[in-house]
């Protein structure tokens, strides 16, 4: 949110910034000029944001990524390290947020490390051929609620009495994002369930101990 505001304050700052440039560009006795360039400005914006293209109506039908369309992904989690862990993960996008949900079974109860990892590969039996954590930004690890954390940084999914975890988070796309475009694309990487807690704090990786569940991020 804060980067948010931060940018916006930088965008505005600029626009505020040329308006003034074209203020005294203009003539200087004309007092319409004066308030023209401000709606300019504005317009520019919006135009950069989004621009709807005029579809024929078959077109029209099909699912396009817009700001307004749906992206999902899920991954199919399986037991690794000799665990009995399986669920699964499902990822909604819309404009910019991703909500992620996931149920899982067959954990110790309490909280378990839950990350996005670098590569989508769940082949090895240790789960570490998924690489290290998602960190597009490389920057240290950290919670999810923290200034600075990895864009596969989930913290901690929490299991109760029966081993069974069930998580639904709202996140901002600048966390992590379905878009292909995006560097912090999570599609084709895979979702690590750790044997132990996430301390949020150790580097590079918060301690979570063994990888007990693994699963690929697929598009839908
Ligand atoms: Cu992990
Ligand atoms: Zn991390």
């Amino acid at each position: 949110m804060k980067k948010t505001i931060f940018l916006s304050s930088i965008v505005l700052a600029t626009s505020l910034a040329s308006c003034k440039k074209d203020d005294s560009a203009a003539d200087k006795g004309a007092d319409k000029e004066k308030t023209k360039p401000a709606p300019a400005e504005v317009k520019g914006a919006e135009g950069t944001k989004v621009t709807p293209d005029e579809k024929a109506p078959e077109e029209a039908a099909k699912p396009v990524a817009t700001d307004s369309a749906e992206v999902k992904a899920s991954a199919t989690i399986e037991s690794k390290s000799g665990s009995k862990v399986t669920g699964s993960i499902s990822f909604t996008m819309k404009g910019d947020k991703v909500w992620v949900e996931a149920k899982l079974t067959g954990l110790t109860p309490g909280e378990h490390g839950f990350h996005v990892h670098e590569k989508g590969d769940c082949s090895s039996p240790d789960g570490k051929s998924a690489g290290g954590h998602f960190n597009p930004s490389s920057v240290d690890h950290g919670g999810p609620d923290m200034e600075m954390h990895h864009a596969g940084d989930l913290g901690n999914i929490v299991a109760n009495a029966e081993g069974v975890a069930e998580m639904k988070v709202e996140l901002p796309t600048s966390f992590l994002s379905l878009d292909a475009k995006a560097d912090n694309n999570i599609i084709d990487r895979a979702v690590v369930v750790h044997g132990g807690t996430d301390d949020l704090k150790s580097q590079p990786s918060g301690a979570a101990g063994p990888r007990v569940g693994c699963g690929v991020i697929k598009s839908l």
